[in-house]
């Protein structure tokens, strides 16, 4: 087997993978050796389509903006489930994360002066998400690639899929991939890790992600023994284009479009006055799935997915045409509708996974409930749940959470190296062949089971039953059917044999990750009996502080699932009744 030698190897490479690896480059002097180890082209990371924009505080004289008021909102946004430490930093760091991407070349909208512009987005008191037209994401990751390449001590492993993580006691040891080229099991021999894999949203079929958003490095902290926190809140975004589940990003609301029901009716005036169709995406979602409970949507024919519409018809065609290009041709190209003509039909879709895995302020990761750091992991990014989100995420705010907690632990990663030596050996290595093995036994499963069809009924059953509304009897109905998927894992076949790209082994690896992740979010879920953020309950709908204002933490314990909570970090704020 290959071994390969790093002082720090990061898992994923969107941006939370790639500001991780700037970072800790520069902070190094450009000394560490860093690998990044991604199962796409980097470039394809799921990064590159985030659509609307990034949250910072830029200019508050002009705007009458404060760092506290983005605090707030975001606090709020949460349904005080956030970590308030937490939600101050990101609220103090953003700026000049923003000023940074700047700086390497992101060419953001910008006003006549030449200030950044910024957008308004839901939950947010002001405009304050930068933006660069309808393709923000891409742009970032565009500029952040270019610096990787030109750092010199970074390697970047495209199309690495990572199926095991090892520690050597408490301390990050080394992680097994599989170079999707060749088939080969490669070990990559670390002291230090971070977990940048993105989120899983994946364990839904209607979806605003990408199919590579399956959560493997969630899954492998889980099945290494690290706690996940807060599983069971997963963000809707309300505005996915019906049939195919493609992103309509929320800046067409913040550009001033509308949602309207099938008498024509913008309906937001119900369900939240004051902030309309720029109301946090829990409260826009259920709004939109209530109007079509009470027969108040369209069907759409093919499909039979019930929608309503948003409608940009009233938008200037230059600003359509200057802020949101993207949706434009993308509506034109799968639906043949164009959005200046004719609303669009849409309908929530999973969008965002608020859980991940348990870190503190700092971004690493812990061993346990009770808060004791894994020695050299951290996680960054969607799969850390630091936790700035809470029970439910402000859009634009991850494009900042992945900044700023990039930049933090890639900053850590130098001096933690220095104070720690690594002495991962020989144990690791028979491990990684343990993995190798393991893999090559799954190619020879002869069972009867195409794991396509388990995929397809487990995102079958969590769109049906864990969707914006959640009841008991559904939720327990979901569990037992993943429990099902998960015994029937076990006889799985995997039709291809080959060794060149084979993504029939790798999905088949994918869909073990997603049946795993799946099961913590429903058990999550039916444990919290409140309503809270995105996770509404029809038995219980009201939030309960006395009883729920915790975090959730799930650990594999015994080859089963265990469950603990932990209290939620209040600092300035004290939950209020959550009005917009
Ligand atoms: O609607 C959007 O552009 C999505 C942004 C986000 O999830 O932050």
């Amino acid at each position: 087997m290959e071994v390969l030698d790093y002082d720090t190897v990061i898992l994923g490479s969107g941006l939370g993978g790639l500001t991780t690896a700037i970072h800790a480059s520069l902070k190094g002097q450009k000394k560490i050796k860093i690998a990044v180890v991604t199962k796409l082209h980097a470039m394809r990371s799921h990064s590159v389509s985030a659509e609307g924009g990034i949250s910072g505080v830029l200019y508050p004289e002009a705007t009458n903006d404060s760092i506290e008021l983005h605090a707030y909102d975001t606090v709020k946004g949460s349904d005080y489930l956030a970590d308030q430490d937490a939600v101050e930093i990101l609220a103090n760091s953003a700026p000049d994360e923003i000023r940074f991407y700047d700086h390497i070349g992101v060419s953001w909208n910008r006003t006549d002066s030449g200030s950044i512009q910024q957008r308004p987005f839901g939950g947010m008191s002001i405009p304050r998400t930068a933006f660069a037209a309808d393709k923000t994401g891409f742009f970032m990751m565009r500029a952040l690639y270019d610096e990787v390449v030109g750092l010199g001590n970074v390697d970047i492993y495209h199309e690495h899929f990572v199926t095991s993580l090892f520690m050597d006691g408490k301390r990050f040891a080394g992680a097994t991939a599989i170079d999707l080229a060749t088939r080969a099991v490669k070990l990559f021999r670390a002291g230090t890790c971070v977990i940048a894999t993105g989120g899983f949203s994946r364990v839904y079929g209607f979806t605003t992600t990408a199919h590579s958003s399956t959560g493997d490095g969630i899954a492998l902290a889980y099945r290494a023994g690290l706690p996940l926190k807060d599983m069971e809140f997963v963000q809707f975004h309300p505005t996915a284009l019906v049939p195919s589940g493609i992103l309509i990003t929320e800046a067409a609301r913040g550009e001033g479009g509308y949602l309207k029901n099938n008498k024509g009716e913008r309906f937001m005036e119900k369900y939240a006055k004051s902030k309309m169709e720029l109301a946090p995406r829990d409260i826009v979602s259920r709004a939109i799935v209530t109007e079509i409970k009470q027969g108040n949507g369209y069907t759409h024919k093919e499909s039979g997915m019930p929608y309503v519409h948003l409608d940009l018809t009233h938008l200037d065609a230059k600003l359509l045409d200057e802020r949101l290009p993207m949706i434009k041709e993308l509506s034109i190209k799968s639906i043949n509708v164009d959005p200046h003509t004719e609303p669009l039909p849409i309908r929530p879709a999973a969008h965002f996974t608020m859980g991940g895995i348990h870190v503190n302020t700092h971004g690493q990761i812990m061993l346990d409930a009770k808060g004791v750091p894994a020695g050299g992991m951290w996680a960054v990014g969607e799969c850390g749940c630091v936790s700035v989100h809470g029970s439910n995420r402000l859009g634009s705010n991850s494009l900042s959470q992945c900044s700023v907690w990039g930049r933090i632990a890639g900053n850590a990663i130098p001096e933690y190296i220095q104070k720690n030596p690594s002495s991962a050996g020989k144990d690791i290595l028979k491990q990684a062949e343990a993995e190798e093995a393991r893999i090559n036994g799954l190619l020879e499963n002869r069972g009867t089971v195409n794991p396509y069809e388990l995929q397809s009924r487990l995102q079958k059953t969590m769109d049906d039953l864990v969707y914006v509304y959640r009841k008991t009897s559904e939720l327990t109905a979901a569990r037992d059917a993943i429990r099902e998927l998960r015994g029937q894992y076990g006889d799985i076949y995997i039709t291809d044999k080959g060794r060149e790209f084979n993504s029939n082994l790798r999905d088949t690896l994918e869909i073990e990750n997603l049946i795993d992740l799946a099961e913590v979010v429903v058990e999550g879920a039916i444990r919290r009996k409140e309503s809270r953020g995105a996770h509404a309950m029809v038995e219980f709908p009201k939030r309960d502080d006395t009883n729920y204002l915790k975090h959730t933490i799930a650990s594999r314990k015994d080859g089963g699932l265990g469950i603990d909570y932990i209290p939620v970090t209040l600092t300035r704020w004290e939950p209020e009744e959550r009005v917009y």
